[in-house]
């Protein structure tokens, strides 16, 4: 049975949990497991207190079987080259200091166990938090002395996805509290603002209507334990500000730009929307 429900111009077809036409499986109601090398990973958690969701639920259970699928073994999952090439690079010395980041981090499964977890974090010599691109970035630019990259570069790319491998089966865990907590604030209330022509919230589809389809796409509650993702849409790994960019441009916002203070909030604000969920860093969505 379909129940359609107009919302903001927009007609979402809101279809039972389980089966759907065109062969397509949602899968988020019947608890389907992600186990990866023989360890689960849970793709659910109770709401933390003051949640706005009754249950977290990872974008993996709304990703068609064949995409989970790909997820759960590391070498069907197409993110695992630019993993390896992180990995290369993690102990290649680059720019006019000539170190790499081993010289300083030693082992990354030690060193950076956890660290994409609690990401975006404060930085108190800048007065605000940072994502781990903005991280990678300072060491590159203060240690290592090379240049900057963009967010979503290759060599970026590859090394978010290693750092944050690091971190897989871990729970999410970013700060809300003490001076996190208006910069927490001031991502809420971008995700609660309707913009755009078709003048909606992130709330809108990740928030109230969860489950339902938009067109083609089954919205989930676009949680961001999983980025770097590798998109098979994009046909490779994009960051969690590409995600917000490419939101905002389909209900033709003006986004933010990617490394801006807004986005930078908004991905803390998302980030503590998943507080508990297991980082599934780099995982797979359509
Ligand atoms: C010369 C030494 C040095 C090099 C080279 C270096 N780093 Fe760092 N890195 C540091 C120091 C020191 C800190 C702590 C900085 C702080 O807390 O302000 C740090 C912090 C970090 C953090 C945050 C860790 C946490 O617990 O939140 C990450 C992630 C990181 N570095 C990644 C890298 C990567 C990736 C590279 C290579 C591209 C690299 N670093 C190269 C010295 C270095
Ligand atoms: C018109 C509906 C709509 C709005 C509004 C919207 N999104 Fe999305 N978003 C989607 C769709 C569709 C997808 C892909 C399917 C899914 O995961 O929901 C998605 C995916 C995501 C994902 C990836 C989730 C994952 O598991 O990989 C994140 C993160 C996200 N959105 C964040 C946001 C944020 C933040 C905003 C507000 C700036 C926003 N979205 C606004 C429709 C929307």
């Amino acid at each position: 049975m379909k129940i359609y429900t107009k919302l903001a111009g927009t007609l979402l077809a809101s279809l039972g949990a389980i089966a759907i036409s065109g062969g397509i499986a949602f899968s988020g109601a019947d608890n389907a497991e992600l186990v990866i090398d023989g360890k689960k990973i849970a793709t659910k958690s109770a709401a933390p207190e003051g949640s706005a969701l009754d249950e977290l639920i990872s974008g993996w259970q709304y990703a068609l079987s064949e995409t989970q699928e790909m997820q759960a073994d590391d070498f069907d999952n197409p993110a695992f080259p630019a993993v390896e090439r992180g990995e290369g690079l993690w102990s290649t010395a680059i720019g006019s200091k000539n170190k790499s980041c081993a010289d300083c981090h030693d082992d990354a499964s030690v060193s950076m166990k956890g660290v994409r977890a609690a990401m975006p974090k404060w930085k108190a010599s800048l007065g605000k938090p940072i994502t781990l691109e903005q991280q990678i970035n300072e060491c590159r630019v203060d240690r290592q002395g090379a240049e900057k990259l963009k967010f979503d570069d290759n060599d970026m790319l590859a090394m978010t996805s290693y750092v944050g491998l690091q971190s897989r089966g871990m729970p999410v865990k970013v700060q809300t509290d003490g001076p996190m907590a208006e910069w927490t604030d001031k991502g809420k209330k971008i995700y609660y603002t309707r913009v755009g022509q078709l003048d909606m919230s992130c709330a809108n589809c990740h928030e109230d209507n969860y489950g339902n389809y938009i067109r083609a796409n089954l919205l989930s509650q676009g949680q961001s334990n999983g980025f770097p993702v590798f998109r098979l849409k994009w046909q490779k790994l994009g960051s969690i500000q590409r995600r917000f960019k490419g939101c905002m441009s389909n209900i033709r916002a003006d986004p933010y730009k990617v490394g801006s203070d807004e986005f930078v909030a908004l991905e803390l604000y998302v980030a503590s929307r998943g507080n508990g969920l297991s980082v599934e860093t780099p995982s797979v969505r359509n």
